[in-house]
């Protein structure tokens, strides 16, 4: 687990950016936390680290964005308005297995269909301490991502 806090906007899109070199297809990386927490302000960053040039905008409407134009594919999913239980016709597995990295803004809606391994990052709010502070917690499942966590958490030294 590595845990970091941030007080801006651009240095949470750095730390996606940071991330982005190490991904590779059927990487599957979570974004939870609150409301405007920065979870789609990540996204950009990482998108960015992939050498997309397109705007990243919210998939909250359209649930899946696809970009094809980096080194590898950036699906971005936001869950968020998914209604119960239809995340199995979003077609989640074929994108797990697919050609890209996969980003996912409110996975608790498809808490069922996760796969063995991902990497989840928590995002947190504190109003008390700034409005443009933010705890992020990188939370790893499985070998390959708690090096790729280690490896963010050296870089940032
Ligand atoms: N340190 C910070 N990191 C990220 N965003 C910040 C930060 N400080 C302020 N902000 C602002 O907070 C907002 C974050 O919005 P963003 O869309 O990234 O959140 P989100 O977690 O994706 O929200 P939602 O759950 O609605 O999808 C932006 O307006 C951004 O400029
Ligand atoms: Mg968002």
């Amino acid at each position: 687990m590595f845990e970091t806090t941030v007080t801006s906007p651009e240095q949470t899109m750095a730390l996606g950016q940071a991330l982005a070199p190490a991904l590779q297809p059927r990487d599957v990386i979570l974004l939870d936390g609150d409301l405007g927490a920065g979870k789609t302000t990540f996204t950009k960053g990482l998108a960015l680290g992939l050498g997309i040039k397109r705007n990243v905008k919210s998939p909250t409407f359209t649930i899946i964005r696809e970009y094809q134009s980096g080194r590898i594919p950036l699906y971005h999913m936001d869950v968020y308005r998914l209604e119960d239980g239809s995340g199995d016709e979003l077609g989640l597995d074929e994108y797990f297995n697919g050609d890209g990295v996969n980003v996912i803004e409110w996975s608790k809606f498809i808490a069922d269909e996760l796969p063995a391994q991902y990497l989840r990052i928590i995002f947190k709010r504190d109003d008390a301490a700034g409005e443009n502070q933010r705890k992020l917690t990188f939370e790893p499942v499985g070998a390959r991502f708690e090096k790729l966590v280690q490896q963010l958490e050296d870089s940032q030294k």
